[in-house]
């Protein structure tokens, strides 16, 4: 297995954040997770292409990298079943689907990462969430030692939410995630921007309209350092959210199946007037107000404080409480945004 000691992690996180771990494996195979399960390390984290990921401290965790490649592609008269290795490219993957004609996440196109951590945070945009699309997951437990399928009911997919972000964080690695993609494909236009496509709209139409809008509001990692949304977006009661749109008509608001309503992170903070605010060499995006950019060699600790103002403004204007969807790695392994301030 690959392994390098004392290893800058600057090229493997979208933020381009310089830390340093003192180990990175990258196993590519069952036994060489078995290997690492035998190692009973105490404290790591699995890296996919870290653009949901901020080093918040110059020295970074043990890190598990995990190569695994392939897709493999079976059908029945009413479905398209793929599956498909950890390490292989997000976009790329979605790409692979609409030329060969199995659809459902063309409007998942362009978000940066790999399809490991996909149902990690269970990525979603343009309204589509991959969960609705995942049959099931290949979880590999370091201390079972053993490969363990997790069906869709028991990822519990939920917004920005799976049971891999929760009762088996830090447990062991996805190895591989199985979609089924149904051939009655129905597309989802719903969402504002895509509405006004013309029908008959064919997987590819949405694709591209989803890649224009991505590009028109969210700047390339590539160019400007960044990990995407770096809140969730909130939900709140109905009544609360009753007050708050008597104060700001103009709140835009998307209600839930179970009462609750969620708000726009990025309008909060735009009304807060944070919208292009810079602090050195970290801010906020200037065409959406969700998105916190690294301008230069800013270190974690800088995006953080930055992150904590952020929350602090929005607290005082709506009393609304920002949870942060970008993962905190300490050099203990994952903090919740409260402690990474502190250290
Ligand atoms: N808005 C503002 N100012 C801003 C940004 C947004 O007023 O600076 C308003 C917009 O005008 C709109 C509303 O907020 O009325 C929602 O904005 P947008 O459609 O851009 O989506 P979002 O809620 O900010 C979410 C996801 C994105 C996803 C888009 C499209 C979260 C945390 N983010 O953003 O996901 O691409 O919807 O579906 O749910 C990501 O997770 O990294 C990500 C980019």
């Amino acid at each position: 297995m690959k392994i390098r000691n004392h290893f800058s992690l600057k090229t493997l996180n979208s933020f381009n954040i310089q830390a340093i771990t003192p180990q990175i494996l990258f196993p590519s195979n069952i036994a060489e997770l078995t290997e690492i399960a035998t190692k009973h390390l105490s404290s790591f984290y699995v890296l996919g292409e870290g653009s949901n990921t901020l080093f918040c401290e110059d020295e970074a965790p043990t890190i598990v990298k995990p190569c695994f490649k392939g897709v493999e592609v079976n059908e029945d008269d009413s479905n398209f079943y793929v599956k498909v290795a950890c390490a292989e490219n997000w976009h790329e993957f979605v790409e692979f689907c609409v030329k060969n004609e199995m659809y459902g996440i063309e409007n998942l196109a362009l978000i940066p990462g790999s399809v490991g951590a996909a149902p990690v945070q269970n990525i979603g945009a343009y309204g589509v969430e991959v969960g609705d699309f995942i049959d099931r997951v290949s979880w590999f437990d370091f201390n079972k030692q053993e490969l363990i399928e997790y069906s869709q009911a028991q990822c519990k997919f939920s917004y920005r939410e799976s049971i891999f972000k929760q009762r088996l964080k830090g447990a062991g690695v996805i190895t591989h995630v199985h979609f089924k993609f149904p051939k009655n494909w129905q597309p989802v236009i719903s969402y504002q921007g895509l509405n006004s496509l013309n029908s008959p709209v064919s997987a590819q139409d949405i694709m591209l309209k989803v890649i224009e809008l991505r590009q028109s509001k969210l700047p390339d990692p590539k160019v400007l350092a960044n990990a995407g949304s770096f809140f969730k977006n909130p939900l709140v009661t109905n009544a609360r959210f009753g007050l708050l749109k008597s104060q700001y008509p103009e709140i835009p608001f998307y209600p839930q199946n179970n009462g609750e309503v969620k708000l726009a992170a990025g309008w909060l903070i735009e009304q807060a007037g944070l919208k292009g605010y810079r602090q050195g060499d970290v801010g906020v995006h200037e065409k959406q107000a969700l998105v916190l950019i690294n301008y230069g060699e800013s270190t974690g600790q800088d995006i953080v404080k930055l992150a904590q103002h952020i929350q602090k403004e929005v607290k005082m204007q709506f009393g609304i409480e920002l949870v942060t969807e970008v993962r905190f790695i300490g050099h203990q392994g994952e903090v919740d945004n409260v402690s990474a301030g502190n250290s």
